[in-house]
């Protein structure tokens, strides 16, 4: 596999008109997803048996998806094999892949992933920024805390968002704003 790499990689998965910020572990040519908590990701790709990773660099996208759901024009259709899949229309990149439940226990899905395809629109390069990984962070923290508010995931998002302040360029501080809508402040 080209694009994926070793370790948890952080794309926006896209399954039928639905869109949210997954992590793909990526080990030993071995690509899984662990699903927690009956989210729409899960119910899609048990149904549909397809799901594609979107590599993408926008801070907002990471936030909006993991809270609300994009209209249709964020999607574009994609053929692969005999199936209709969705990507977003922003991807850099993308991998669409046939999925299928290895493991179901009562709170988390795991999902085998055999890749179909895999295209890069945009071919383009970031320099780390700490601003944007921060921005990663404080989402995965504040999806948990929207469901269980506990002073450690606030502590968590605080110390993220003051380096969102501190090394974000105007994206990460929009995405900051966002995010804070959904979580509210202090
Ligand atoms: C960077 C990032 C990675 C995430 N990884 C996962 C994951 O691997 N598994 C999971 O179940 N939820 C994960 N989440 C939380 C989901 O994105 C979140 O629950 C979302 O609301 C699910 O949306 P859906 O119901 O539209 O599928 C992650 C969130 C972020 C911000």
């Amino acid at each position: 596999m080209g694009l994926l790499k070793g370790g948890i990689n952080e794309i926006i998965a896209t399954t039928s008109h639905n869109a949210a910020p997954i992590g793909i572990h990526y080990r030993d040519g071995k690509a899984t997803m662990i699903l927690f908590g009956g989210s729409h990701t899960a119910a899609n790709i048990e149904r549909d048996g397809w799901v594609v990773a979107n590599i993408v660099h926008d801070p907002v996208l990471y936030v909006k998806t993991a809270f609300e759901d994009l209209t249709d024009d964020a999607f574009v259709e994609e053929p692969v094999g005999n199936r209709t899949m969705y990507r977003l229309a922003g991807a850099d990149a993308w991998i669409a892949f046939s999925a299928a439940v290895e493991k179901k226990t009562g709170e988390a899905i795991v999902v085998a992933l055999t890749p179909e395809r895999e295209i890069i629109e945009n071919a383009v390069c970031y320099p780390v920024n700490r601003g944007f990984n921060s921005i990663i962070d404080a989402t995965v923290h504040a999806t948990r805390y929207r469901a269980n508010p506990t002073p450690k995931l606030r502590h968590l998002i605080d110390y993220h968002s003051d380096i969102v302040k501190k090394c974000g360029g105007k994206k990460e501080l929009a995405a900051l704003s966002l995010l804070e809508g959904y979580i509210g402040q202090h």
